[in-house]
């Protein structure tokens, strides 16, 4: 083995991106911490995302300590901003994607039990509150990252990238079968 290098990095990206299919987007409901804001984004882009939506009172990349954690990676990505959760669910429903939260939710089911469809908006929640009923009651359905550890909850930023990659994780796995 080597290092790669960044011609490498950038033929290996190509390749799976040919290999790549299905629509994935996040919506943040009133995210407070703006350096978690650019850590979604930079996963977005990375993992091949199409929106990220901005909700309420959620930084966005116009705020320096976004774009520290972003290195500019907003600008691979659409970005939505929306005053309530409602008007995200109506423009995912009317392209055909379903809503569903990322949430420690009661119903919701743990992720790697969940089959994704092709086209979905994972809805993440704030920082201090999490999503509020209100949002959760606009998700046609929940996932939760099970927690084997002794801690409440993750950081909102990890809980998105780990959503984002199960969601293309299960495409490139049913490519393969
Ligand atoms: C730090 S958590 C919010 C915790 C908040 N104190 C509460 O009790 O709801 C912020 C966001 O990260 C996501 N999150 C954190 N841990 C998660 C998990 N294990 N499964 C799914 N989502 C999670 C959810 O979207 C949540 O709204």
């Amino acid at each position: 083995m080597r290092p790669m290098t960044v011609t490498d990095i950038k033929r290996l990206n190509r390749d799976w991106r040919r290999r790549t299919s299905g629509s994935v987007s996040v919506a943040l409901v009133s995210l407070s911490n703006p350096f978690n804001v650019g850590s979604i984004y930079r996963t977005a882009a990375t993992l091949g995302a199409d929106t990220v939506y901005l909700i309420g009172a959620t930084p966005t990349a116009l705020e320096p300590k976004v774009r520290k954690t972003s290195l500019g990676t907003e600008k691979a990505v659409q970005t939505v901003q929306a005053a309530t959760l409602a008007e995200v669910a109506d423009q995912v429903h009317a392209q055909g994607g379903v809503m569903t939260a990322v949430e420690l939710a009661a119903g919701a089911v743990p992720i790697h039990e969940h089959a994704f469809p092709d086209s979905v908006c994972l809805v993440l929640g704030s920082e201090r509150h999490g999503l509020p009923p209100s949002g959760l009651s606009l998700c046609d359905n929940a996932v939760f990252v099970a927690q084997p550890g002794k801690v409440a909850s993750l950081n909102v930023s990890v809980a998105a990238s780990l959503a984002l990659y199960e969601f293309r994780r299960q495409h490139w796995s049913r490519l393969e079968s």
